[in-house]
């Protein structure tokens, strides 16, 4: 059970629209569920191709190898939650569906964040994955981006998937 009581969505200074703590949340809180439509990795492929939009954004959650939580047209306010790399939420995954937990206790009026930790099919360097996904979080370790940092520095080949957010 989460309690839609527990967050309000606003305006964020981080991107578009944010999800903040209506009251105190509690140090490993189930908040809320990001739910949607379950779909097939492929389905989440079609939906969009990163390097083609202008600005990348998807209401997209990977909850395996094949299946993704699409909050595109029917989701909770959770699809709102923006991405921080120093996150006070984390994502966590029971049975293909989606609940955010706090990670430590949050006060009433904070913005909830998780860390995307988008994983790329290309292979991108970290400018890359700064160019494609930016982050804004404006955090003194932020990495620079949503995606997952390249283990080593590699050349870039091919062309990328969907990338979809999944629980790190
Ligand atoms: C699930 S939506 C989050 C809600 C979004 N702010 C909105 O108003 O629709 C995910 C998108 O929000 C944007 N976003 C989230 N966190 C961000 C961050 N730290 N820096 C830049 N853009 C971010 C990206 O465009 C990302 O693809
Ligand atoms: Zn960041």
């Amino acid at each position: 059970m989460t309690d839609s009581s527990a967050v309000v969505v606003r305006r964020s200074k981080i991107q578009g629209r944010g999800v903040y703590a209506a009251r105190n949340l509690a140090e490993g809180e189930r908040i809320i569920e990001y739910t949607g439509k379950l779909i097939t990795s492929a389905q989440a492929d079609a939906v969009g191709d990163d390097e083609q939009m202008r600005r990348h954004h998807t209401f997209l959650f990977a909850v395996d190898d094949k299946w993704v939580v699409d909050a595109t047209d029917e989701g909770s306010e959770a699809r709102y939650i923006n991405h921080s790399c120093d996150p006070n939420c984390e994502s966590v995954i029971v049975r293909r569906r989606v609940y955010i937990h706090a990670l430590r206790p949050i006060a009433e009026g904070e913005e909830l964040v998780y860390d995307y930790w988008y994983i790329t099919d290309g292979d991108y360097t970290l400018a890359d994955l700064q160019r494609i996904y930016p982050c804004r979080c404006k955090s003194p370790i932020c990495r620079g981006t949503l995606a997952r940092p390249p283990p080593q520095r590699s050349r870039r080949v091919g062309r990328d998937k969907a990338t979809v957010m999944r629980a790190r």
